[in-house]
């Protein structure tokens, strides 16, 4: 594997199962999995709080001087990985359709991915992670072992995304969901920090078609043949 790291990379395009699938293969190989946008997410969330909008780059950077956070296994291993932010637990504010959009808002700014794509490399050092999110196999871990990128179609994504929010007892609406999914696709991809794509050496998967268990066992195959 030569300079290579051992590190997993799953990015995607939101609502693609990506969380499900990474758990999933973390589990299988005994690997840490490494949320990046729970990341987002709570920067996201600390704007909110704090009532600063997730566009004003001076603002967001004071929250970032005082952003300690803490990422723990989940709960139950179908579960959502566990956030701490300054010792305050933020797992169950983070899930939502308008932290997801204000996390979109705050991703592009310069200061905040130079602080998170720092982060995330700190945790990633040791190896045996399994990281998801938009730019873990083009920008934040480029010599990672095994990248995958998970597409599927947006409406096939607000379906699966409308029945997860629906099981957390969120009452949605799949017309909306696809809406601001095709909005943060276009959001996401064009922006010019770290735009989500494949990377080059990347196996694209579409998962449209797929059950989460199917994608799981085309990625192992990829990474038993290379190990
Ligand atoms: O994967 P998610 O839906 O939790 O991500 C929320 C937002 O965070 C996503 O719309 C874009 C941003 N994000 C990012 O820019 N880079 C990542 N590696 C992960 C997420």
């Amino acid at each position: 594997m030569s300079d290579k790291l051992q590190i997993v990379t799953i990015d995607g395009p939101s609502g693609v199962g990506k969380s499900t699938v990474s758990r999933l293969l973390a589990q299988r190989l005994g690997y840490t999995y490494l949320d990046t946008g729970a990341m987002y997410r709570a920067v996201a969330y600390a704007c909110k709080k704090t009532g600063i909008d997730p566009g004003d780059e001076k603002g967001v950077a004071s929250i970032l001087e005082n952003f300690n956070i803490d990422l723990q296994p989940p709960a139950q291993p179908d579960a959502d990985v566990r956030v701490y932010l300054n010792s305050e637990e933020i797992t169950r504010f983070l899930r939502t359709p308008e932290i997801g959009m204000m996390a979109s808002k705050v991703s592009t700014l310069p200061v905040v991915r130079k602080k998170l794509t720092y982060l995330q490399r700190q945790i990633g050092q040791q190896g045996k992670i399994v990281a998801e999110g938009r730019d873990t196999g083009t920008v934040v871990f480029p010599n990672a072992s095994w990248k995958f990128y998970l597409d599927a179609s947006p409406e096939e994504r607000a379906r699966r995304r409308t029945e997860q929010l629906e099981q957390k007892g969120m009452k949605v609406n799949q017309a909306s969901i696809l809406q601001q999914i095709i909005k943060r696709d276009r959001d996401d991809s064009t922006r010019s920090l770290a735009p989500l794509k494949p990377a080059d050496d990347a196996v694209i998967i579409d998962s449209s078609r797929m059950s989460a268990e199917d994608v799981v066992k085309v990625m192992l195959s990829h990474i038993t043949l290379s190990k």
